[in-house]
């Protein structure tokens, strides 16, 4: 959930190491901390809050080696001792992760060898562990310290006596920026981006010893591994504002670009979807959060056109409930950052029944991907605002991919894909002429907020709805339309804001009755749909209207309206957009 930057090489790392925090800021904003290494000295300096406070305490200092972290606390409070390093004797870390012993391991290393901890974090132990075992050898103590810690982790940890940085990583993302003469650590390339596009991403398990002029890479046992050199496809543009007051904003705006990046070179071959075609008789897609809304209109989409029948589960609780899986499953793990520790785990817990597995992810070279071997990436490029936006357009995408890959009707995919291809151009042409702003401001003081809709639009309500939560504070709810008569329909009065999404097709009556019965309880309404009629005109208090697409992509029409309504509200309501508060970008802890 932190963000890890380290810097070994000639330069001075210290600014390297700060500019780089403030990229991984989006990974957690607690606290944020860097140690550095002086002659045979470590230095240690860290704030609350946000890198510009850290930068506040920077005093000059200079060293070619530097770790630094932005935290997401797990344990212990967000505070100036909590932030991280950590340190010992000359010893100093950085962890992301939760060490799941730290209390038996803290418990005997203060009574039985009377360390002193400073902090109520987990992650102090690793430091005392390495103090404890080390008799000069620091690479030796560390392999030790690693024996006795379990949980997930990526950890950096930097002794005064060597010119050496040692990293590892288990159950949280570690990659390795190759410069000249320079090595990077951190939790993402976004840090070291304008540095290097040379890395190599850590497996599980996987340590480095990096040395001035070079790195090697080790299992736990301490056995020498050869790794390739992969290059970074995007550029440091990618992770810029350019020019938009918010990354939200930007990523909003991206998306007639980032959803032709997810079909292109899909669509001329079907086939090239790298899913093995066994003969799965049932798809199980397990995600969280914003994905897990995105695989409920998976399940709207397989299941109608290609009768295949479709489970969708929250990835916390499929882990944990002994799901009935049999090895004829597809299970598909659906993440924007491929990070999601509850997800990954899902994943090997389908491998251990013998499933197929499948990946639908963003991020390239994530734990994710690499664990289900196969799958279809997003494509959407770097997702930075914590709220994601790009992402669940693009995952719609994916999975009508995946529905077309195993449905057998010519004539169904050949019109997917003429409709497909229009897409961008249609979304280029909403996101350019919305009305949104004028709506938002006013309904920006609402206390309350519903989102309605039925059928493959119903998971978008709840998209919705988690948008307005996450990024204004406002409470909010999404809700199948028919359902609201079942309880929300108690909250309606003349306050309370509900969106509606209303797409000319089937159930377009149903809905339209369901706005009756909150405009008869003198609820406000404000309508997305795709054509405006006499009684969307005598109902709603506002309307959006999104262009005519087919069924299938209906989802991304209809909620980029609702991205921007949650925007514009938190922007005016002074929110801190892109770091809502309590949130990390990717949540690599249960
Ligand atoms: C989205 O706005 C959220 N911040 C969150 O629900 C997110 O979708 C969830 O944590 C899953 O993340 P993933 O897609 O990276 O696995
Ligand atoms: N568990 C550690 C803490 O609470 C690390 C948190 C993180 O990954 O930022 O300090």
């Amino acid at each position: 959930m932190c963000g890890i930057i380290a810097y070994l090489g000639q330069k001075n790392g210290v600014p390297i190491v700060l500019k780089g925090l403030k990229r991984l800021e989006y990974r957690g904003y607690d606290s944020a901390g860097i140690a550095l290494k002086q002659e045979n000295n470590l230095k240690t300096i860290k704030a609350k809050g946000k890198i510009e406070q850290l930068k506040a305490l920077i005093n000059g200092e200079n060293s070619n080696i530097v770790i630094g972290h932005t935290r997401w606390a797990t344990h212990g409070e967000p505070n100036h001792i909590n932030a991280h390093p950590h340190t010992s004797e000359g010893i100093a870390i950085v962890h992301n992760g939760i060490i799941e012993n730290h209390a038996s391991l803290r418990k005997e290393l203060e009574h039985k060898y009377n360390y002193k901890f400073q902090s109520q974090t987990d992650s102090e132990v690793i430091a005392h562990l390495i103090d404890f075992f080390y008799d000069g050898d620091f690479e030796d103590a560390f392999r030790k310290m690693l024996t006795k810690i379990d949980g997930a982790f990526g950890i950096v940890a930097l002794h005064k006596n060597h010119n050496q940085m040692i990293c590892a990583r288990k159950g949280s993302p570690l990659v390795l920026g190759i410069g000249e003469n320079e090595t990077f650590v951190a939790s993402d390339p976004s840090p070291f981006l304008d540095h290097t596009k040379n890395v190599v991403y850590l497996d599980e398990k996987q340590m480095v010893i990096i040395n001035p002029d070079s790195y090697q890479i080790k299992d736990f046992n301490g056995y020498n591994l050869e790794k390739e050199v992969e290059k970074i496809s995007y550029g440091i543009e990618s992770i810029q504002k350019q020019g938009y007051k918010h990354f939200m904003l930007k990523e909003i705006n991206e998306q007639n670009e980032t959803i032709k990046n997810c079909f292109r070179g899909k669509i001329k071959d079907i086939e090239m979807v790298s899913i093995k075609k066994e003969n799965f008789q049932r798809i199980v897609l397990v995600a969280c959060g914003t994905s897990y809304y995105a695989a409920l209109v998976g399940k709207y989409i397989i299941e109608k056109t290609t009768h295949l029948p479709v489970l969708v589960e929250h990835a916390s609780e499929f882990r944990y409930r002994q799901p009935m899986l049999y090895p004829t499953d597809l299970v598909v793990a659906i993440s924007q950052s491929g990070e999601t520790a509850d997800t990954l785990e899902a994943i090997r817990l389908a491998k251990k029944i013998g499933c197929s597995t499948a990946g639908m992810v963003n991020v390239t070279g994530s734990s994710i991907a690499k664990e289900c071997g196969q799958g279809i990436y997003l494509h959407a490029g770097p997702e930075i605002g914590v709220a994601s936006t790009k992402a669940f357009t693009s995952q719609i995408i994916a999975l009508n991919m995946l529905n077309l890959y195993i449905n057998k009707d010519p004539y169904y995919k050949m019109k997917v894909i003429e409709e497909i291809k229009k897409l961008p151009d249609q979304i280029k042409s909403l996101l350019e002429n919305q009305n949104i702003k004028p709506i938002a401001e006013k309904y920006r003081n609402a206390k309350y907020f519903l989102f309605m809709a039925r059928d493959i639009n119903y998971p978008v309500a709840m998209e919705g709805a988690l948008k307005l939560k996450e990024i204004s504070y406002i409470p909010a709810e999404g809700y199948p339309a028919g359902e609201m008569k079942h309880g929300p329909i108690a909250l309606i009065d003349s306050e309370v804001p509900s969106v509606f999404i209303v797409t000319k097709d089937s159930i377009f009556p149903k809905v339209i009755s369901n706005m009756e019965e909150v405009k008869s309880r003198k609820g406000k309404i404000i309508c997305i749909c795709d054509e405006i009629n006499e009684e969307i005109q005598r109902l709603a208090d506002d309307i959006i209207v999104v262009p005519q697409v087919k069924w299938e992509f209906t989802p991304i029409v209809n909620v980029i309206p609702m991205q921007l309504i949650a925007y514009h509200i938190a922007d005016m309501n002074g929110k801190n957009v892109d770091q809502p508060k309590n949130l990390a970008k990717s949540c690599t802890v249960e």
